[in-house]
């Protein structure tokens, strides 16, 4: 429906063929002053096609099993119809080392003790809006008060509700890429102007780039991701310190890698600074399906996203995952310290091979094949039955494949699969 013509529908016929259920529908158009034909044809998503002929008096449900190849008659908001969403392929493979999860799972013990929880749980009940126990264990892990504790459903519901608040219509926010593509993407679905600094060609962030988007684009918001997603890179102390010197909005450090590296911005976060920085559950907590993450920031900037947040917006599942996960600190450090042991391993491994390797602080390692195309090594592990990260035909990353670490077995096969297929491609 558009801004000056309603649509209406004029007709049905409800077809039922080799078990597929179609129904069209004629619809038309009524113009500003009630006259039908205000307009083309086109389609409901839900499958209800438009026809234009005949009448009907009332509007018929939509069929259960209709799917609508054809376009939409109702056209999305004007700034979101170049938007391609945010896509992360998944094939049927042995060695699955695409998505920066854990490759381990959370400790039995969790799983007991979640179960034994959730028995217990008032289905029948909202769950405690302000997730009170969470935000005391998460504020009790950090050493901060959990007034400063927001929590939601993954950190890419924290960096929405962040953007919903700070960000939108007549509002800038700021990048710099590549990084981590929910950062743009969501600024962009809330309304606000985007404006992409760039990072040099070995993907570290220059302080003159830096003060030059932060001089001339004025960003309500500014996100720096570190370690970066997706070139592992840890964003030096002295980087961070600097754009705080500078940014005339709000700072958002995301740390969803931040265990995996040796430093981190939360030493920094208080109450007289416009500093957050975003965590999440998915990576060190090996708990990417439960969808948990959380920021630390000033009272008065989580009392803001409080406001904005959905009522009830986390359920009782989570908080309770999220909770009895933080009891299991040590058996998380042992991962993570097992994790960084495993990357430096496969990065020296690479680094014998045709291969130009990131230094990476995450869980993860970019590298670019130097004497194959990126998708052609790419497709020779998949049909190694390896699936790594294709970011070969992302802009900026040319070539560039993505590895998530694995298990040492997983990586052993990894290895092996790359050593075979890059071997023959250097160039003697
Ligand atoms: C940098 C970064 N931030 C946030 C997220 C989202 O994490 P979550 O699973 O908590 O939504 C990811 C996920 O890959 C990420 O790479």
């Amino acid at each position: 429906m558009d801004r000056h013509h309603d649509v209406v529908a004029v007709g049905a016929e409800e077809r039922c063929h080799e078990g597929r259920h179609t129904l069209t529908v004629t619809l038309d158009r009524v113009g500003d002053h009630g006259e039908l034909g205000g307009g083309a044809g086109r389609v409901f998503a839900s499958g209800i096609r438009h026809a234009r002929q005949g009448r009907a008096d009332e509007l018929v449900p939509s069929p259960r099993h209709a799917v609508s190849t054809l376009t939409p008659v109702i056209p999305v908001r004007d700034d979101l119809r170049a938007l391609e969403g945010y896509h992360s392929p998944q094939l049927e493979v042995k060695v699955r080392l695409n998505t920066n999860e854990s490759p381990l799972p959370p400790p039995a013990a969790w799983r007991d003790a979640f179960a034994a929880e959730m028995s217990r749980v008032e289905w029948h009940r909202y769950p405690d809006r302000h997730a009170t126990e969470l935000r005391e264990a998460i504020a009790a892990l950090h050493g901060v008060a959990p007034e400063m504790v927001f929590a939601a459903n993954g950190s890419n519901e924290v960096l929405q509700t962040i953007l919903l608040t700070y960000g939108g219509p007549g509002r800038t926010v700021a990048t710099f890429e590549p990084t981590y593509q929910m950062h743009a993407q969501i600024a962009r679905v809330v309304g606000s102007q985007v404006v992409e600094g760039e990072r040099d060609a070995d993907f570290t962030l220059s302080s003159g780039e830096l003060r030059r988007v932060l001089e001339t684009a004025a960003p309500h918001v500014v996100f720096i991701t570190s370690p970066n997603n997706p070139t592992g890179l840890v964003e030096p102390a002295d980087r961070v310190r600097e754009l705080l010197s500078v940014a005339p909005g709000l700072v958002v450090v995301d740390e969803a890698y931040a265990q995996f590296a040796d430093w981190s911005a939360l030493d920094l976060v208080d109450e007289s600074r416009p500093l957050v920085v975003t965590r999440t559950f998915s990576k060190t907590w090996s708990m990417a399906a439960v969808r948990l993450g959380y920021v630390i920031g000033p009272t008065w900037f989580v009392r803001a996203l409080d406001t904005v947040v959905l009522p009830y917006h986390l359920d009782a599942a989570k908080q309770i995952a999220g909770r009895l996960a933080l009891r299991f600190a040590d058996e998380m450090n042992d991962r993570v310290r097992l994790i960084v042991a495993e990357r430096e391993r496969i990065s020296a491994a690479m680094r014998t091979m045709a291969i130009d390797v990131t230094p990476s602080g995450a869980n993860f390692v970019l590298f670019r094949p130097t004497g194959m195309a990126g998708r052609d090594v790419w497709q020779a592990l998949v049909d190694r039955s390896v699936l790594v990260r294709d970011c070969s035909g992302w802009p900026r990353l040319a070539e560039c494949l993505r590895v998530t670490v694995g298990t040492p077995e997983e990586n052993d096969v990894f290895l092996a699969a790359l050593d075979e297929i890059v071997s023959g491609s250097v160039v003697q």
